[in-house]
């Protein structure tokens, strides 16, 4: 999180020494999937009848009578009076053309088990949840509460409640049970799926416990479906919680997928705003499944014999749009992996690679940055020729990161596609197409066919090549959230208030002089630590959720590893004794992993008198945040207590030698 004018700065750093460029490979362009370049131009010419061709990879019970309805901006309505369902995408149209065979998913967990699932026995699997759930009185439009670890049996629950049109809404394993009860009772859920725990850094960790303790405080769930996993220990309540291999196994393995309007809801995904209170991003049926199945198919090159390896976690979008739905409703065949990248030894990843002979691997560049302070001798030690493209998300790739992926991972032969989207964009808006983009390490290069982006100033006006601004979609595209759930308002002033006709993305970005985007970071109070989103204003109420804190303020500082780390400034109550500040310290930041997550703890917290603050008593965060990066201090003449930022400057200045 950082202001337009250091994302300015930073651009100038980045663009003035990177001069490196590569372009495709000339054997991974004879066989691209998508190798014209007047697709740009095709696409932006007649954007419906491009996207109309996209949707006809997809089966539809009923076609359409529209593409787009954008008569209620910034309300869209994609593919108007389509039918369809999205697990009879992902599953009974392969198995009908005779891919039952195939594998959908070479699963390994932490502990080393292994299972090789194919389509057939995915939907077997799928249709029996989807009974079971009947069975558990969920019907069509029911909202579903999903707390998972990242086995198979997530994608099961997936795609059962889309195949009975009942929205899911995934909330991500490493969240705590105050995190699962806040998402239950925004989406008024009354079921929960879950697992007794899930295994970490080679323990389990409980899963059940949380949502036990969720529940005291959501009133609407009246069932807890539990599959074994680990084996730990759990509570029980009887007549409220059932175990899956009870009401699961004995179910059917036929299942009539209920027919869905294009618009119906496809699940919920709460991700963080610029307040204290996170957003439930609405997706829906047809566009989403349209535009995410396109996007994999041209950004990945997809092709019948890929070993596709997406390494993210299905609790956040990554998850969702790349490793349940595009991969399956494009018949692809996928890795899933449960665990850490790292355990139990700096190599499991590129184990993985070379035992599945996996040919994509997307990944996130904290990820890489991991393995890169590991060293690349534990990736020379595998075999990782079959590997043909390589993928990253989630926050910018620095270059020297790009470079190390590039040099030691796709040794030096893989495109690498450097993908920007969104929770809230559903899909890949802002990428390379592999076999037709030249690439620069850094840059995630153009929109995508069929998506037009711009950089624009406060006023809304396209910014020059060389210069910084805001990124804005100025068209609306298939796989766009339509809403925030129960939160219109906040969708409107959100994403469409800053510039009106033009979606805000909230990232700052520029264009260098060639056109090539690259993207700067946020421009609005949302942080992005290891490529997880968090939002500065959940983090300071939990801290102030404490009873000796008075007040917080939360900041991004830029950190080698993570991207941005969490640093608190904390001022504590009159007559608080909090004793040893170390300790204390200690206990405010499992004080945010109960309220929020392990991974909202702040890295840094310093104690202050009081905070800086406008004459209006405003908090004044800018100064704080270049305190935090070793920036110079911007204006301080609006400032009412001058003293604290000298004080909080020494401290931090001490802070940091003493380290
Ligand atoms: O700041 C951008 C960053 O991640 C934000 C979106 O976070 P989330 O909704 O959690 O989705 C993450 C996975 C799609 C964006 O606003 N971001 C995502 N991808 C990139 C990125 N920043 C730079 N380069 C990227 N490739």
């Amino acid at each position: 999180m950082s202001d337009l004018k250091d994302v300015s700065k930073d651009f100038v750093e980045v663009v003035k020494y990177e001069e490196r460029e590569f372009a495709p490979p000339a054997d991974f362009v004879a066989r691209a999937n998508m190798a014209d370049p007047a697709v740009y131009h095709r696409a932006a010419a007649d954007p419906e009848a491009f996207w109309a061709e996209q949707a006809e990879h997809l089966h539809w019970f009923q076609k359409w009578d529209q593409v787009l309805d954008w008569s209620d901006a910034p309300h869209a309505k994609w593919f108007v009076n389509g039918k369809l369902n999205v697990a009879y995408n992902c599953l009974d149209r392969h198995i009908e053309a005779g891919k039952g065979n195939k594998v959908a998913f070479y699963f390994e967990g932490e502990p080393g088990d292994q299972r090789v699932i194919t389509y057939q026995e995915l939907k077997d699997q799928v249709c029996q949840l989807a009974n079971a759930l009947t069975e558990l009185n969920v019907v069509k439009g029911d909202r579903v509460v999903i707390y998972m670890p990242m086995i198979p049996e997530l994608v099961v629950s997936l795609l059962a409640c889309a195949r009975i049109g009942a929205p899911h809404t995934v909330v991500f394993g490493g969240f705590s049970a105050d995190a699962v009860r806040d998402r239950i009772n925004d989406s008024t859920a009354e079921i929960v799926i879950t697992a007794d725990g899930g295994f970490r850094r080679g323990a389990p960790s409980g899963l059940k416990v949380n949502v036990d303790e969720a529940v005291k405080g959501a009133p609407t769930i009246e069932k807890v479906l539990v599959y074994k996993r680990t084996g730990q220990d759990v509570d029980w309540v009887e007549g409220r919680d059932f175990w899956w291999n009870d009401v699961v196994d004995r179910q059917s393995t036929e299942h009539e997928a209920e027919p869905m309007d294009s618009e119906d809801l496809l699940y919920l995904l709460y991700t963080s705003g610029t307040t204290g209170k996170p957003k439930g991003i609405v997706h829906t049926t047809g566009g989403y499944l349209v535009g995410t199945t396109y996007t994999h198919r041209n950004v990945f090159d997809i092709k019948d014999d890929d070993v596709y390896w997406c390494a993210a976690d299905i609790g956040w979008v990554t998850g969702h749009s790349y490793i349940c739905y595009a991969p399956l409703a494009n018949g692809a065949t996928s890795v899933m992996y449960e665990g850490t990248p790292t355990y139990p030894a700096p190599d499991r990843w590129w184990d993985i690679i070379e035992r599945y002979k996996v040919s994509i691997l997307y990944c996130a560049p904290t990820a890489i940055r991991a393995h890169m302070k590991e060293g690349h001798q534990h990736a020379d030690k595998h075999d990782l020729s079959s590997l043909r493209l390589l993928g990253s998300v989630g926050e910018p790739i620095n270059p020297e990161a790009w470079m190390w992926y590039h040099r030691h991972i796709g040794q030096e032969h893989c495109p690498i596609v450097d993908t920007w989207w969104q929770t809230e964009t559903g899909g890949i808006m802002i990428s390379p197409v592999p076999g037709l983009t030249t690439t620069k390490p850094g840059s995630a290069t153009f929109p995508l066919p069929g998506i037009e982006a711009d950089v624009v100033d406060e006023q809304g006006n396209s910014v020059p090549l060389g210069h910084a601004g805001f990124l804005v979609i100025k068209k609306p595209w298939p796989s766009m959230l339509r809403t925030l759930y129960n939160d219109d308002q906040r969708y409107i002033d959100t994403y469409w208030g800053k510039f009106g006709n033009m979606y805000f993305a909230g990232d700052g970005a520029a264009r260098d002089e060639d056109g090539y985007y690259w993207l700067l970071g946020r421009v609005d109070d949302v942080m992005n630590v290891s490529g997880h989103r968090l939002s500065t204003a959940e983090i300071e109420s939990a801290l102030v959720s404490h009873d000796l804190v008075a007040e917080a303020a939360v900041v991004g500082q830029p950190d080698e590893l993570t991207g941005e780390a969490i640093f608190a400034f904390v001022t504590l109550k009159n007559r608080a004794h909090p004793g040893d500040e170390r300790d204390f310290g200690q206990e405010l930041r499992n004080h945010v992993a109960k309220k929020i997550s392990p991974i909202a703890k702040p890295k840094r917290i310093m104690f202050t008198p009081d905070l800086p603050k406008t004459r209006s008593g405003k908090i004044m965060r800018r100064l704080l945040r270049d305190i935090a990066s070793g920036h110079a201090l911007g204006d301080t003449t609006s400032l009412a207590n001058q003293d604290v930022v000298n004080q909080i400057q020494d401290a931090t200045t001490s802070a940091a030698q003493d380290e």
